[in-house]
């Protein structure tokens, strides 16, 4: 990621944290936790602009963290690397003791990962079907392409890819149970309607869908998002600001949705005596943050992977 990933929406992450850490300069102090550490592409344009007392890393990638760690090894601040899902973030920071002054979740796969054609990640080089963001977990895609039945691949396609295909690319897939991906998007393609084929055009492989679908359901990426919206809130100390970046449709309804309940202030029984303090919700979306942020014209430019970028953030307020 040093090499090949760029960071996405740098500046209005760091934009997000003004105010909540120190900036360079002062006395450190608060704790900056980054739930998707990758090659720590961001927590060093964090640190560049920030004097936390101290980082927590996450990452379920042992070798995204390995670059990390080398890339980070000059850091003044102590960081703290976790090998773990971002839903052991609450267990994480109680065991240390801390509360969160920022939190960033930078969700999905990375370009390292897409890049490393023996991840199994991408159609674009032909190898094993594996799409573990964890290498030490216990099963591959290609190992869950035998255990699935054609209506839970169905409902896997729908749910995760929005395929409209899918019964028939479903069906074609347990037929051929393919072992790499250059066969798996070999069978997609061969098994997508014409009408399917010529909407997606020339810019869009027919098997994106379906790779995106199983990737999601092997890392259970939407599970992990659901509890990290559930216990991110709480991990915040007070003013404590969590960001969270997503790149479809899928991940952000979630978010969006997540954020404005817990912003909306409590729901009160009509006729009742209204205490103002208690109508107040515990957490605001701070303004400019508002509708989220979406990368510029010339962050697109040079970065293709921006253009499906959103920042949401949410704010603890008491
Ligand atoms: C888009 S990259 C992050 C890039 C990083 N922000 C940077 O600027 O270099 C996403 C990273 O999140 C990790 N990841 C995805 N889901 C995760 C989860 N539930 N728990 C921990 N890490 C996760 C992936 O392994 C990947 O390394």
């Amino acid at each position: 990621m040093g090499e090949g990933h760029i960071s996405v929406l740098a500046r209005e992450v760091c934009a997000a944290l003004e105010g909540t850490l120190p900036e360079v300069g002062e006395t450190p102090r608060g704790i900056y936790v980054d739930a998707t550490c990758g090659a720590g592409g961001h927590i060093e344009l964090v640190l560049k602009r920030f004097a936390p007392q101290r980082v927590i890393a996450f990452d379920r990638d042992q070798t995204a963290l390995d670059r990390a760690r080398v890339r980070l090894a000059s850091a003044q601040t102590p960081i703290l690397f976790v090998h773990a899902p971002f839903s052991a973030l609450a267990s994480t920071l109680d065991e240390q003791g801390v509360k969160a002054d920022g939190i960033l979740a930078d969700i999905g796969v990375s370009s390292m990962q897409l890049d490393q054609g023996e991840r199994g990640f991408s159609f674009r080089t032909d190898a094993p079907l594996d799409m573990r963001m964890d290498q030490s977990a216990p099963m591959t895609a290609a190992q869950l392409l035998e255990e699935l039945d054609a209506p839970a691949l169905i409902r896997i396609l729908r749910e995760y890819g929005e395929e409209p295909d899918a019964p028939r690319i479903a069906r074609a897939i347990l037929e051929a149970k393919p072992k790499t991906t250059g066969a798996l998007a070999q069978v997609v393609s061969d098994a997508m309607s014409h009408r399917q084929r010529r909407k997606l055009g020339l810019r869009i492989h027919p098997a994106t869908r379906t790779f995106q679908a199983l990737r999601i359901h092997l890392n259970d990426e939407l599970g992990e998002l659901d509890q990290l919206l559930a216990d991110g809130p709480k991990a915040l100390a007070i003013g404590g600001r969590l960001e969270i970046i997503t790149f479809h449709s899928l991940e952000d309804r979630r978010v969006k949705r997540a954020f404005r309940t817990l912003s909306s202030p409590p729901y009160t029984l009509p006729g009742l005596p209204i205490v103002e303090s208690e109508r107040q919700a515990p957490f605001k979306i701070p303004k400019p943050f508002s509708k989220g942020v979406t990368a510029d014209a010339e962050e697109t430019q040079n970065n293709p992977r921006a253009r499906s970028a959103r920042l949401r953030v949410l704010e603890r307020v008491e």
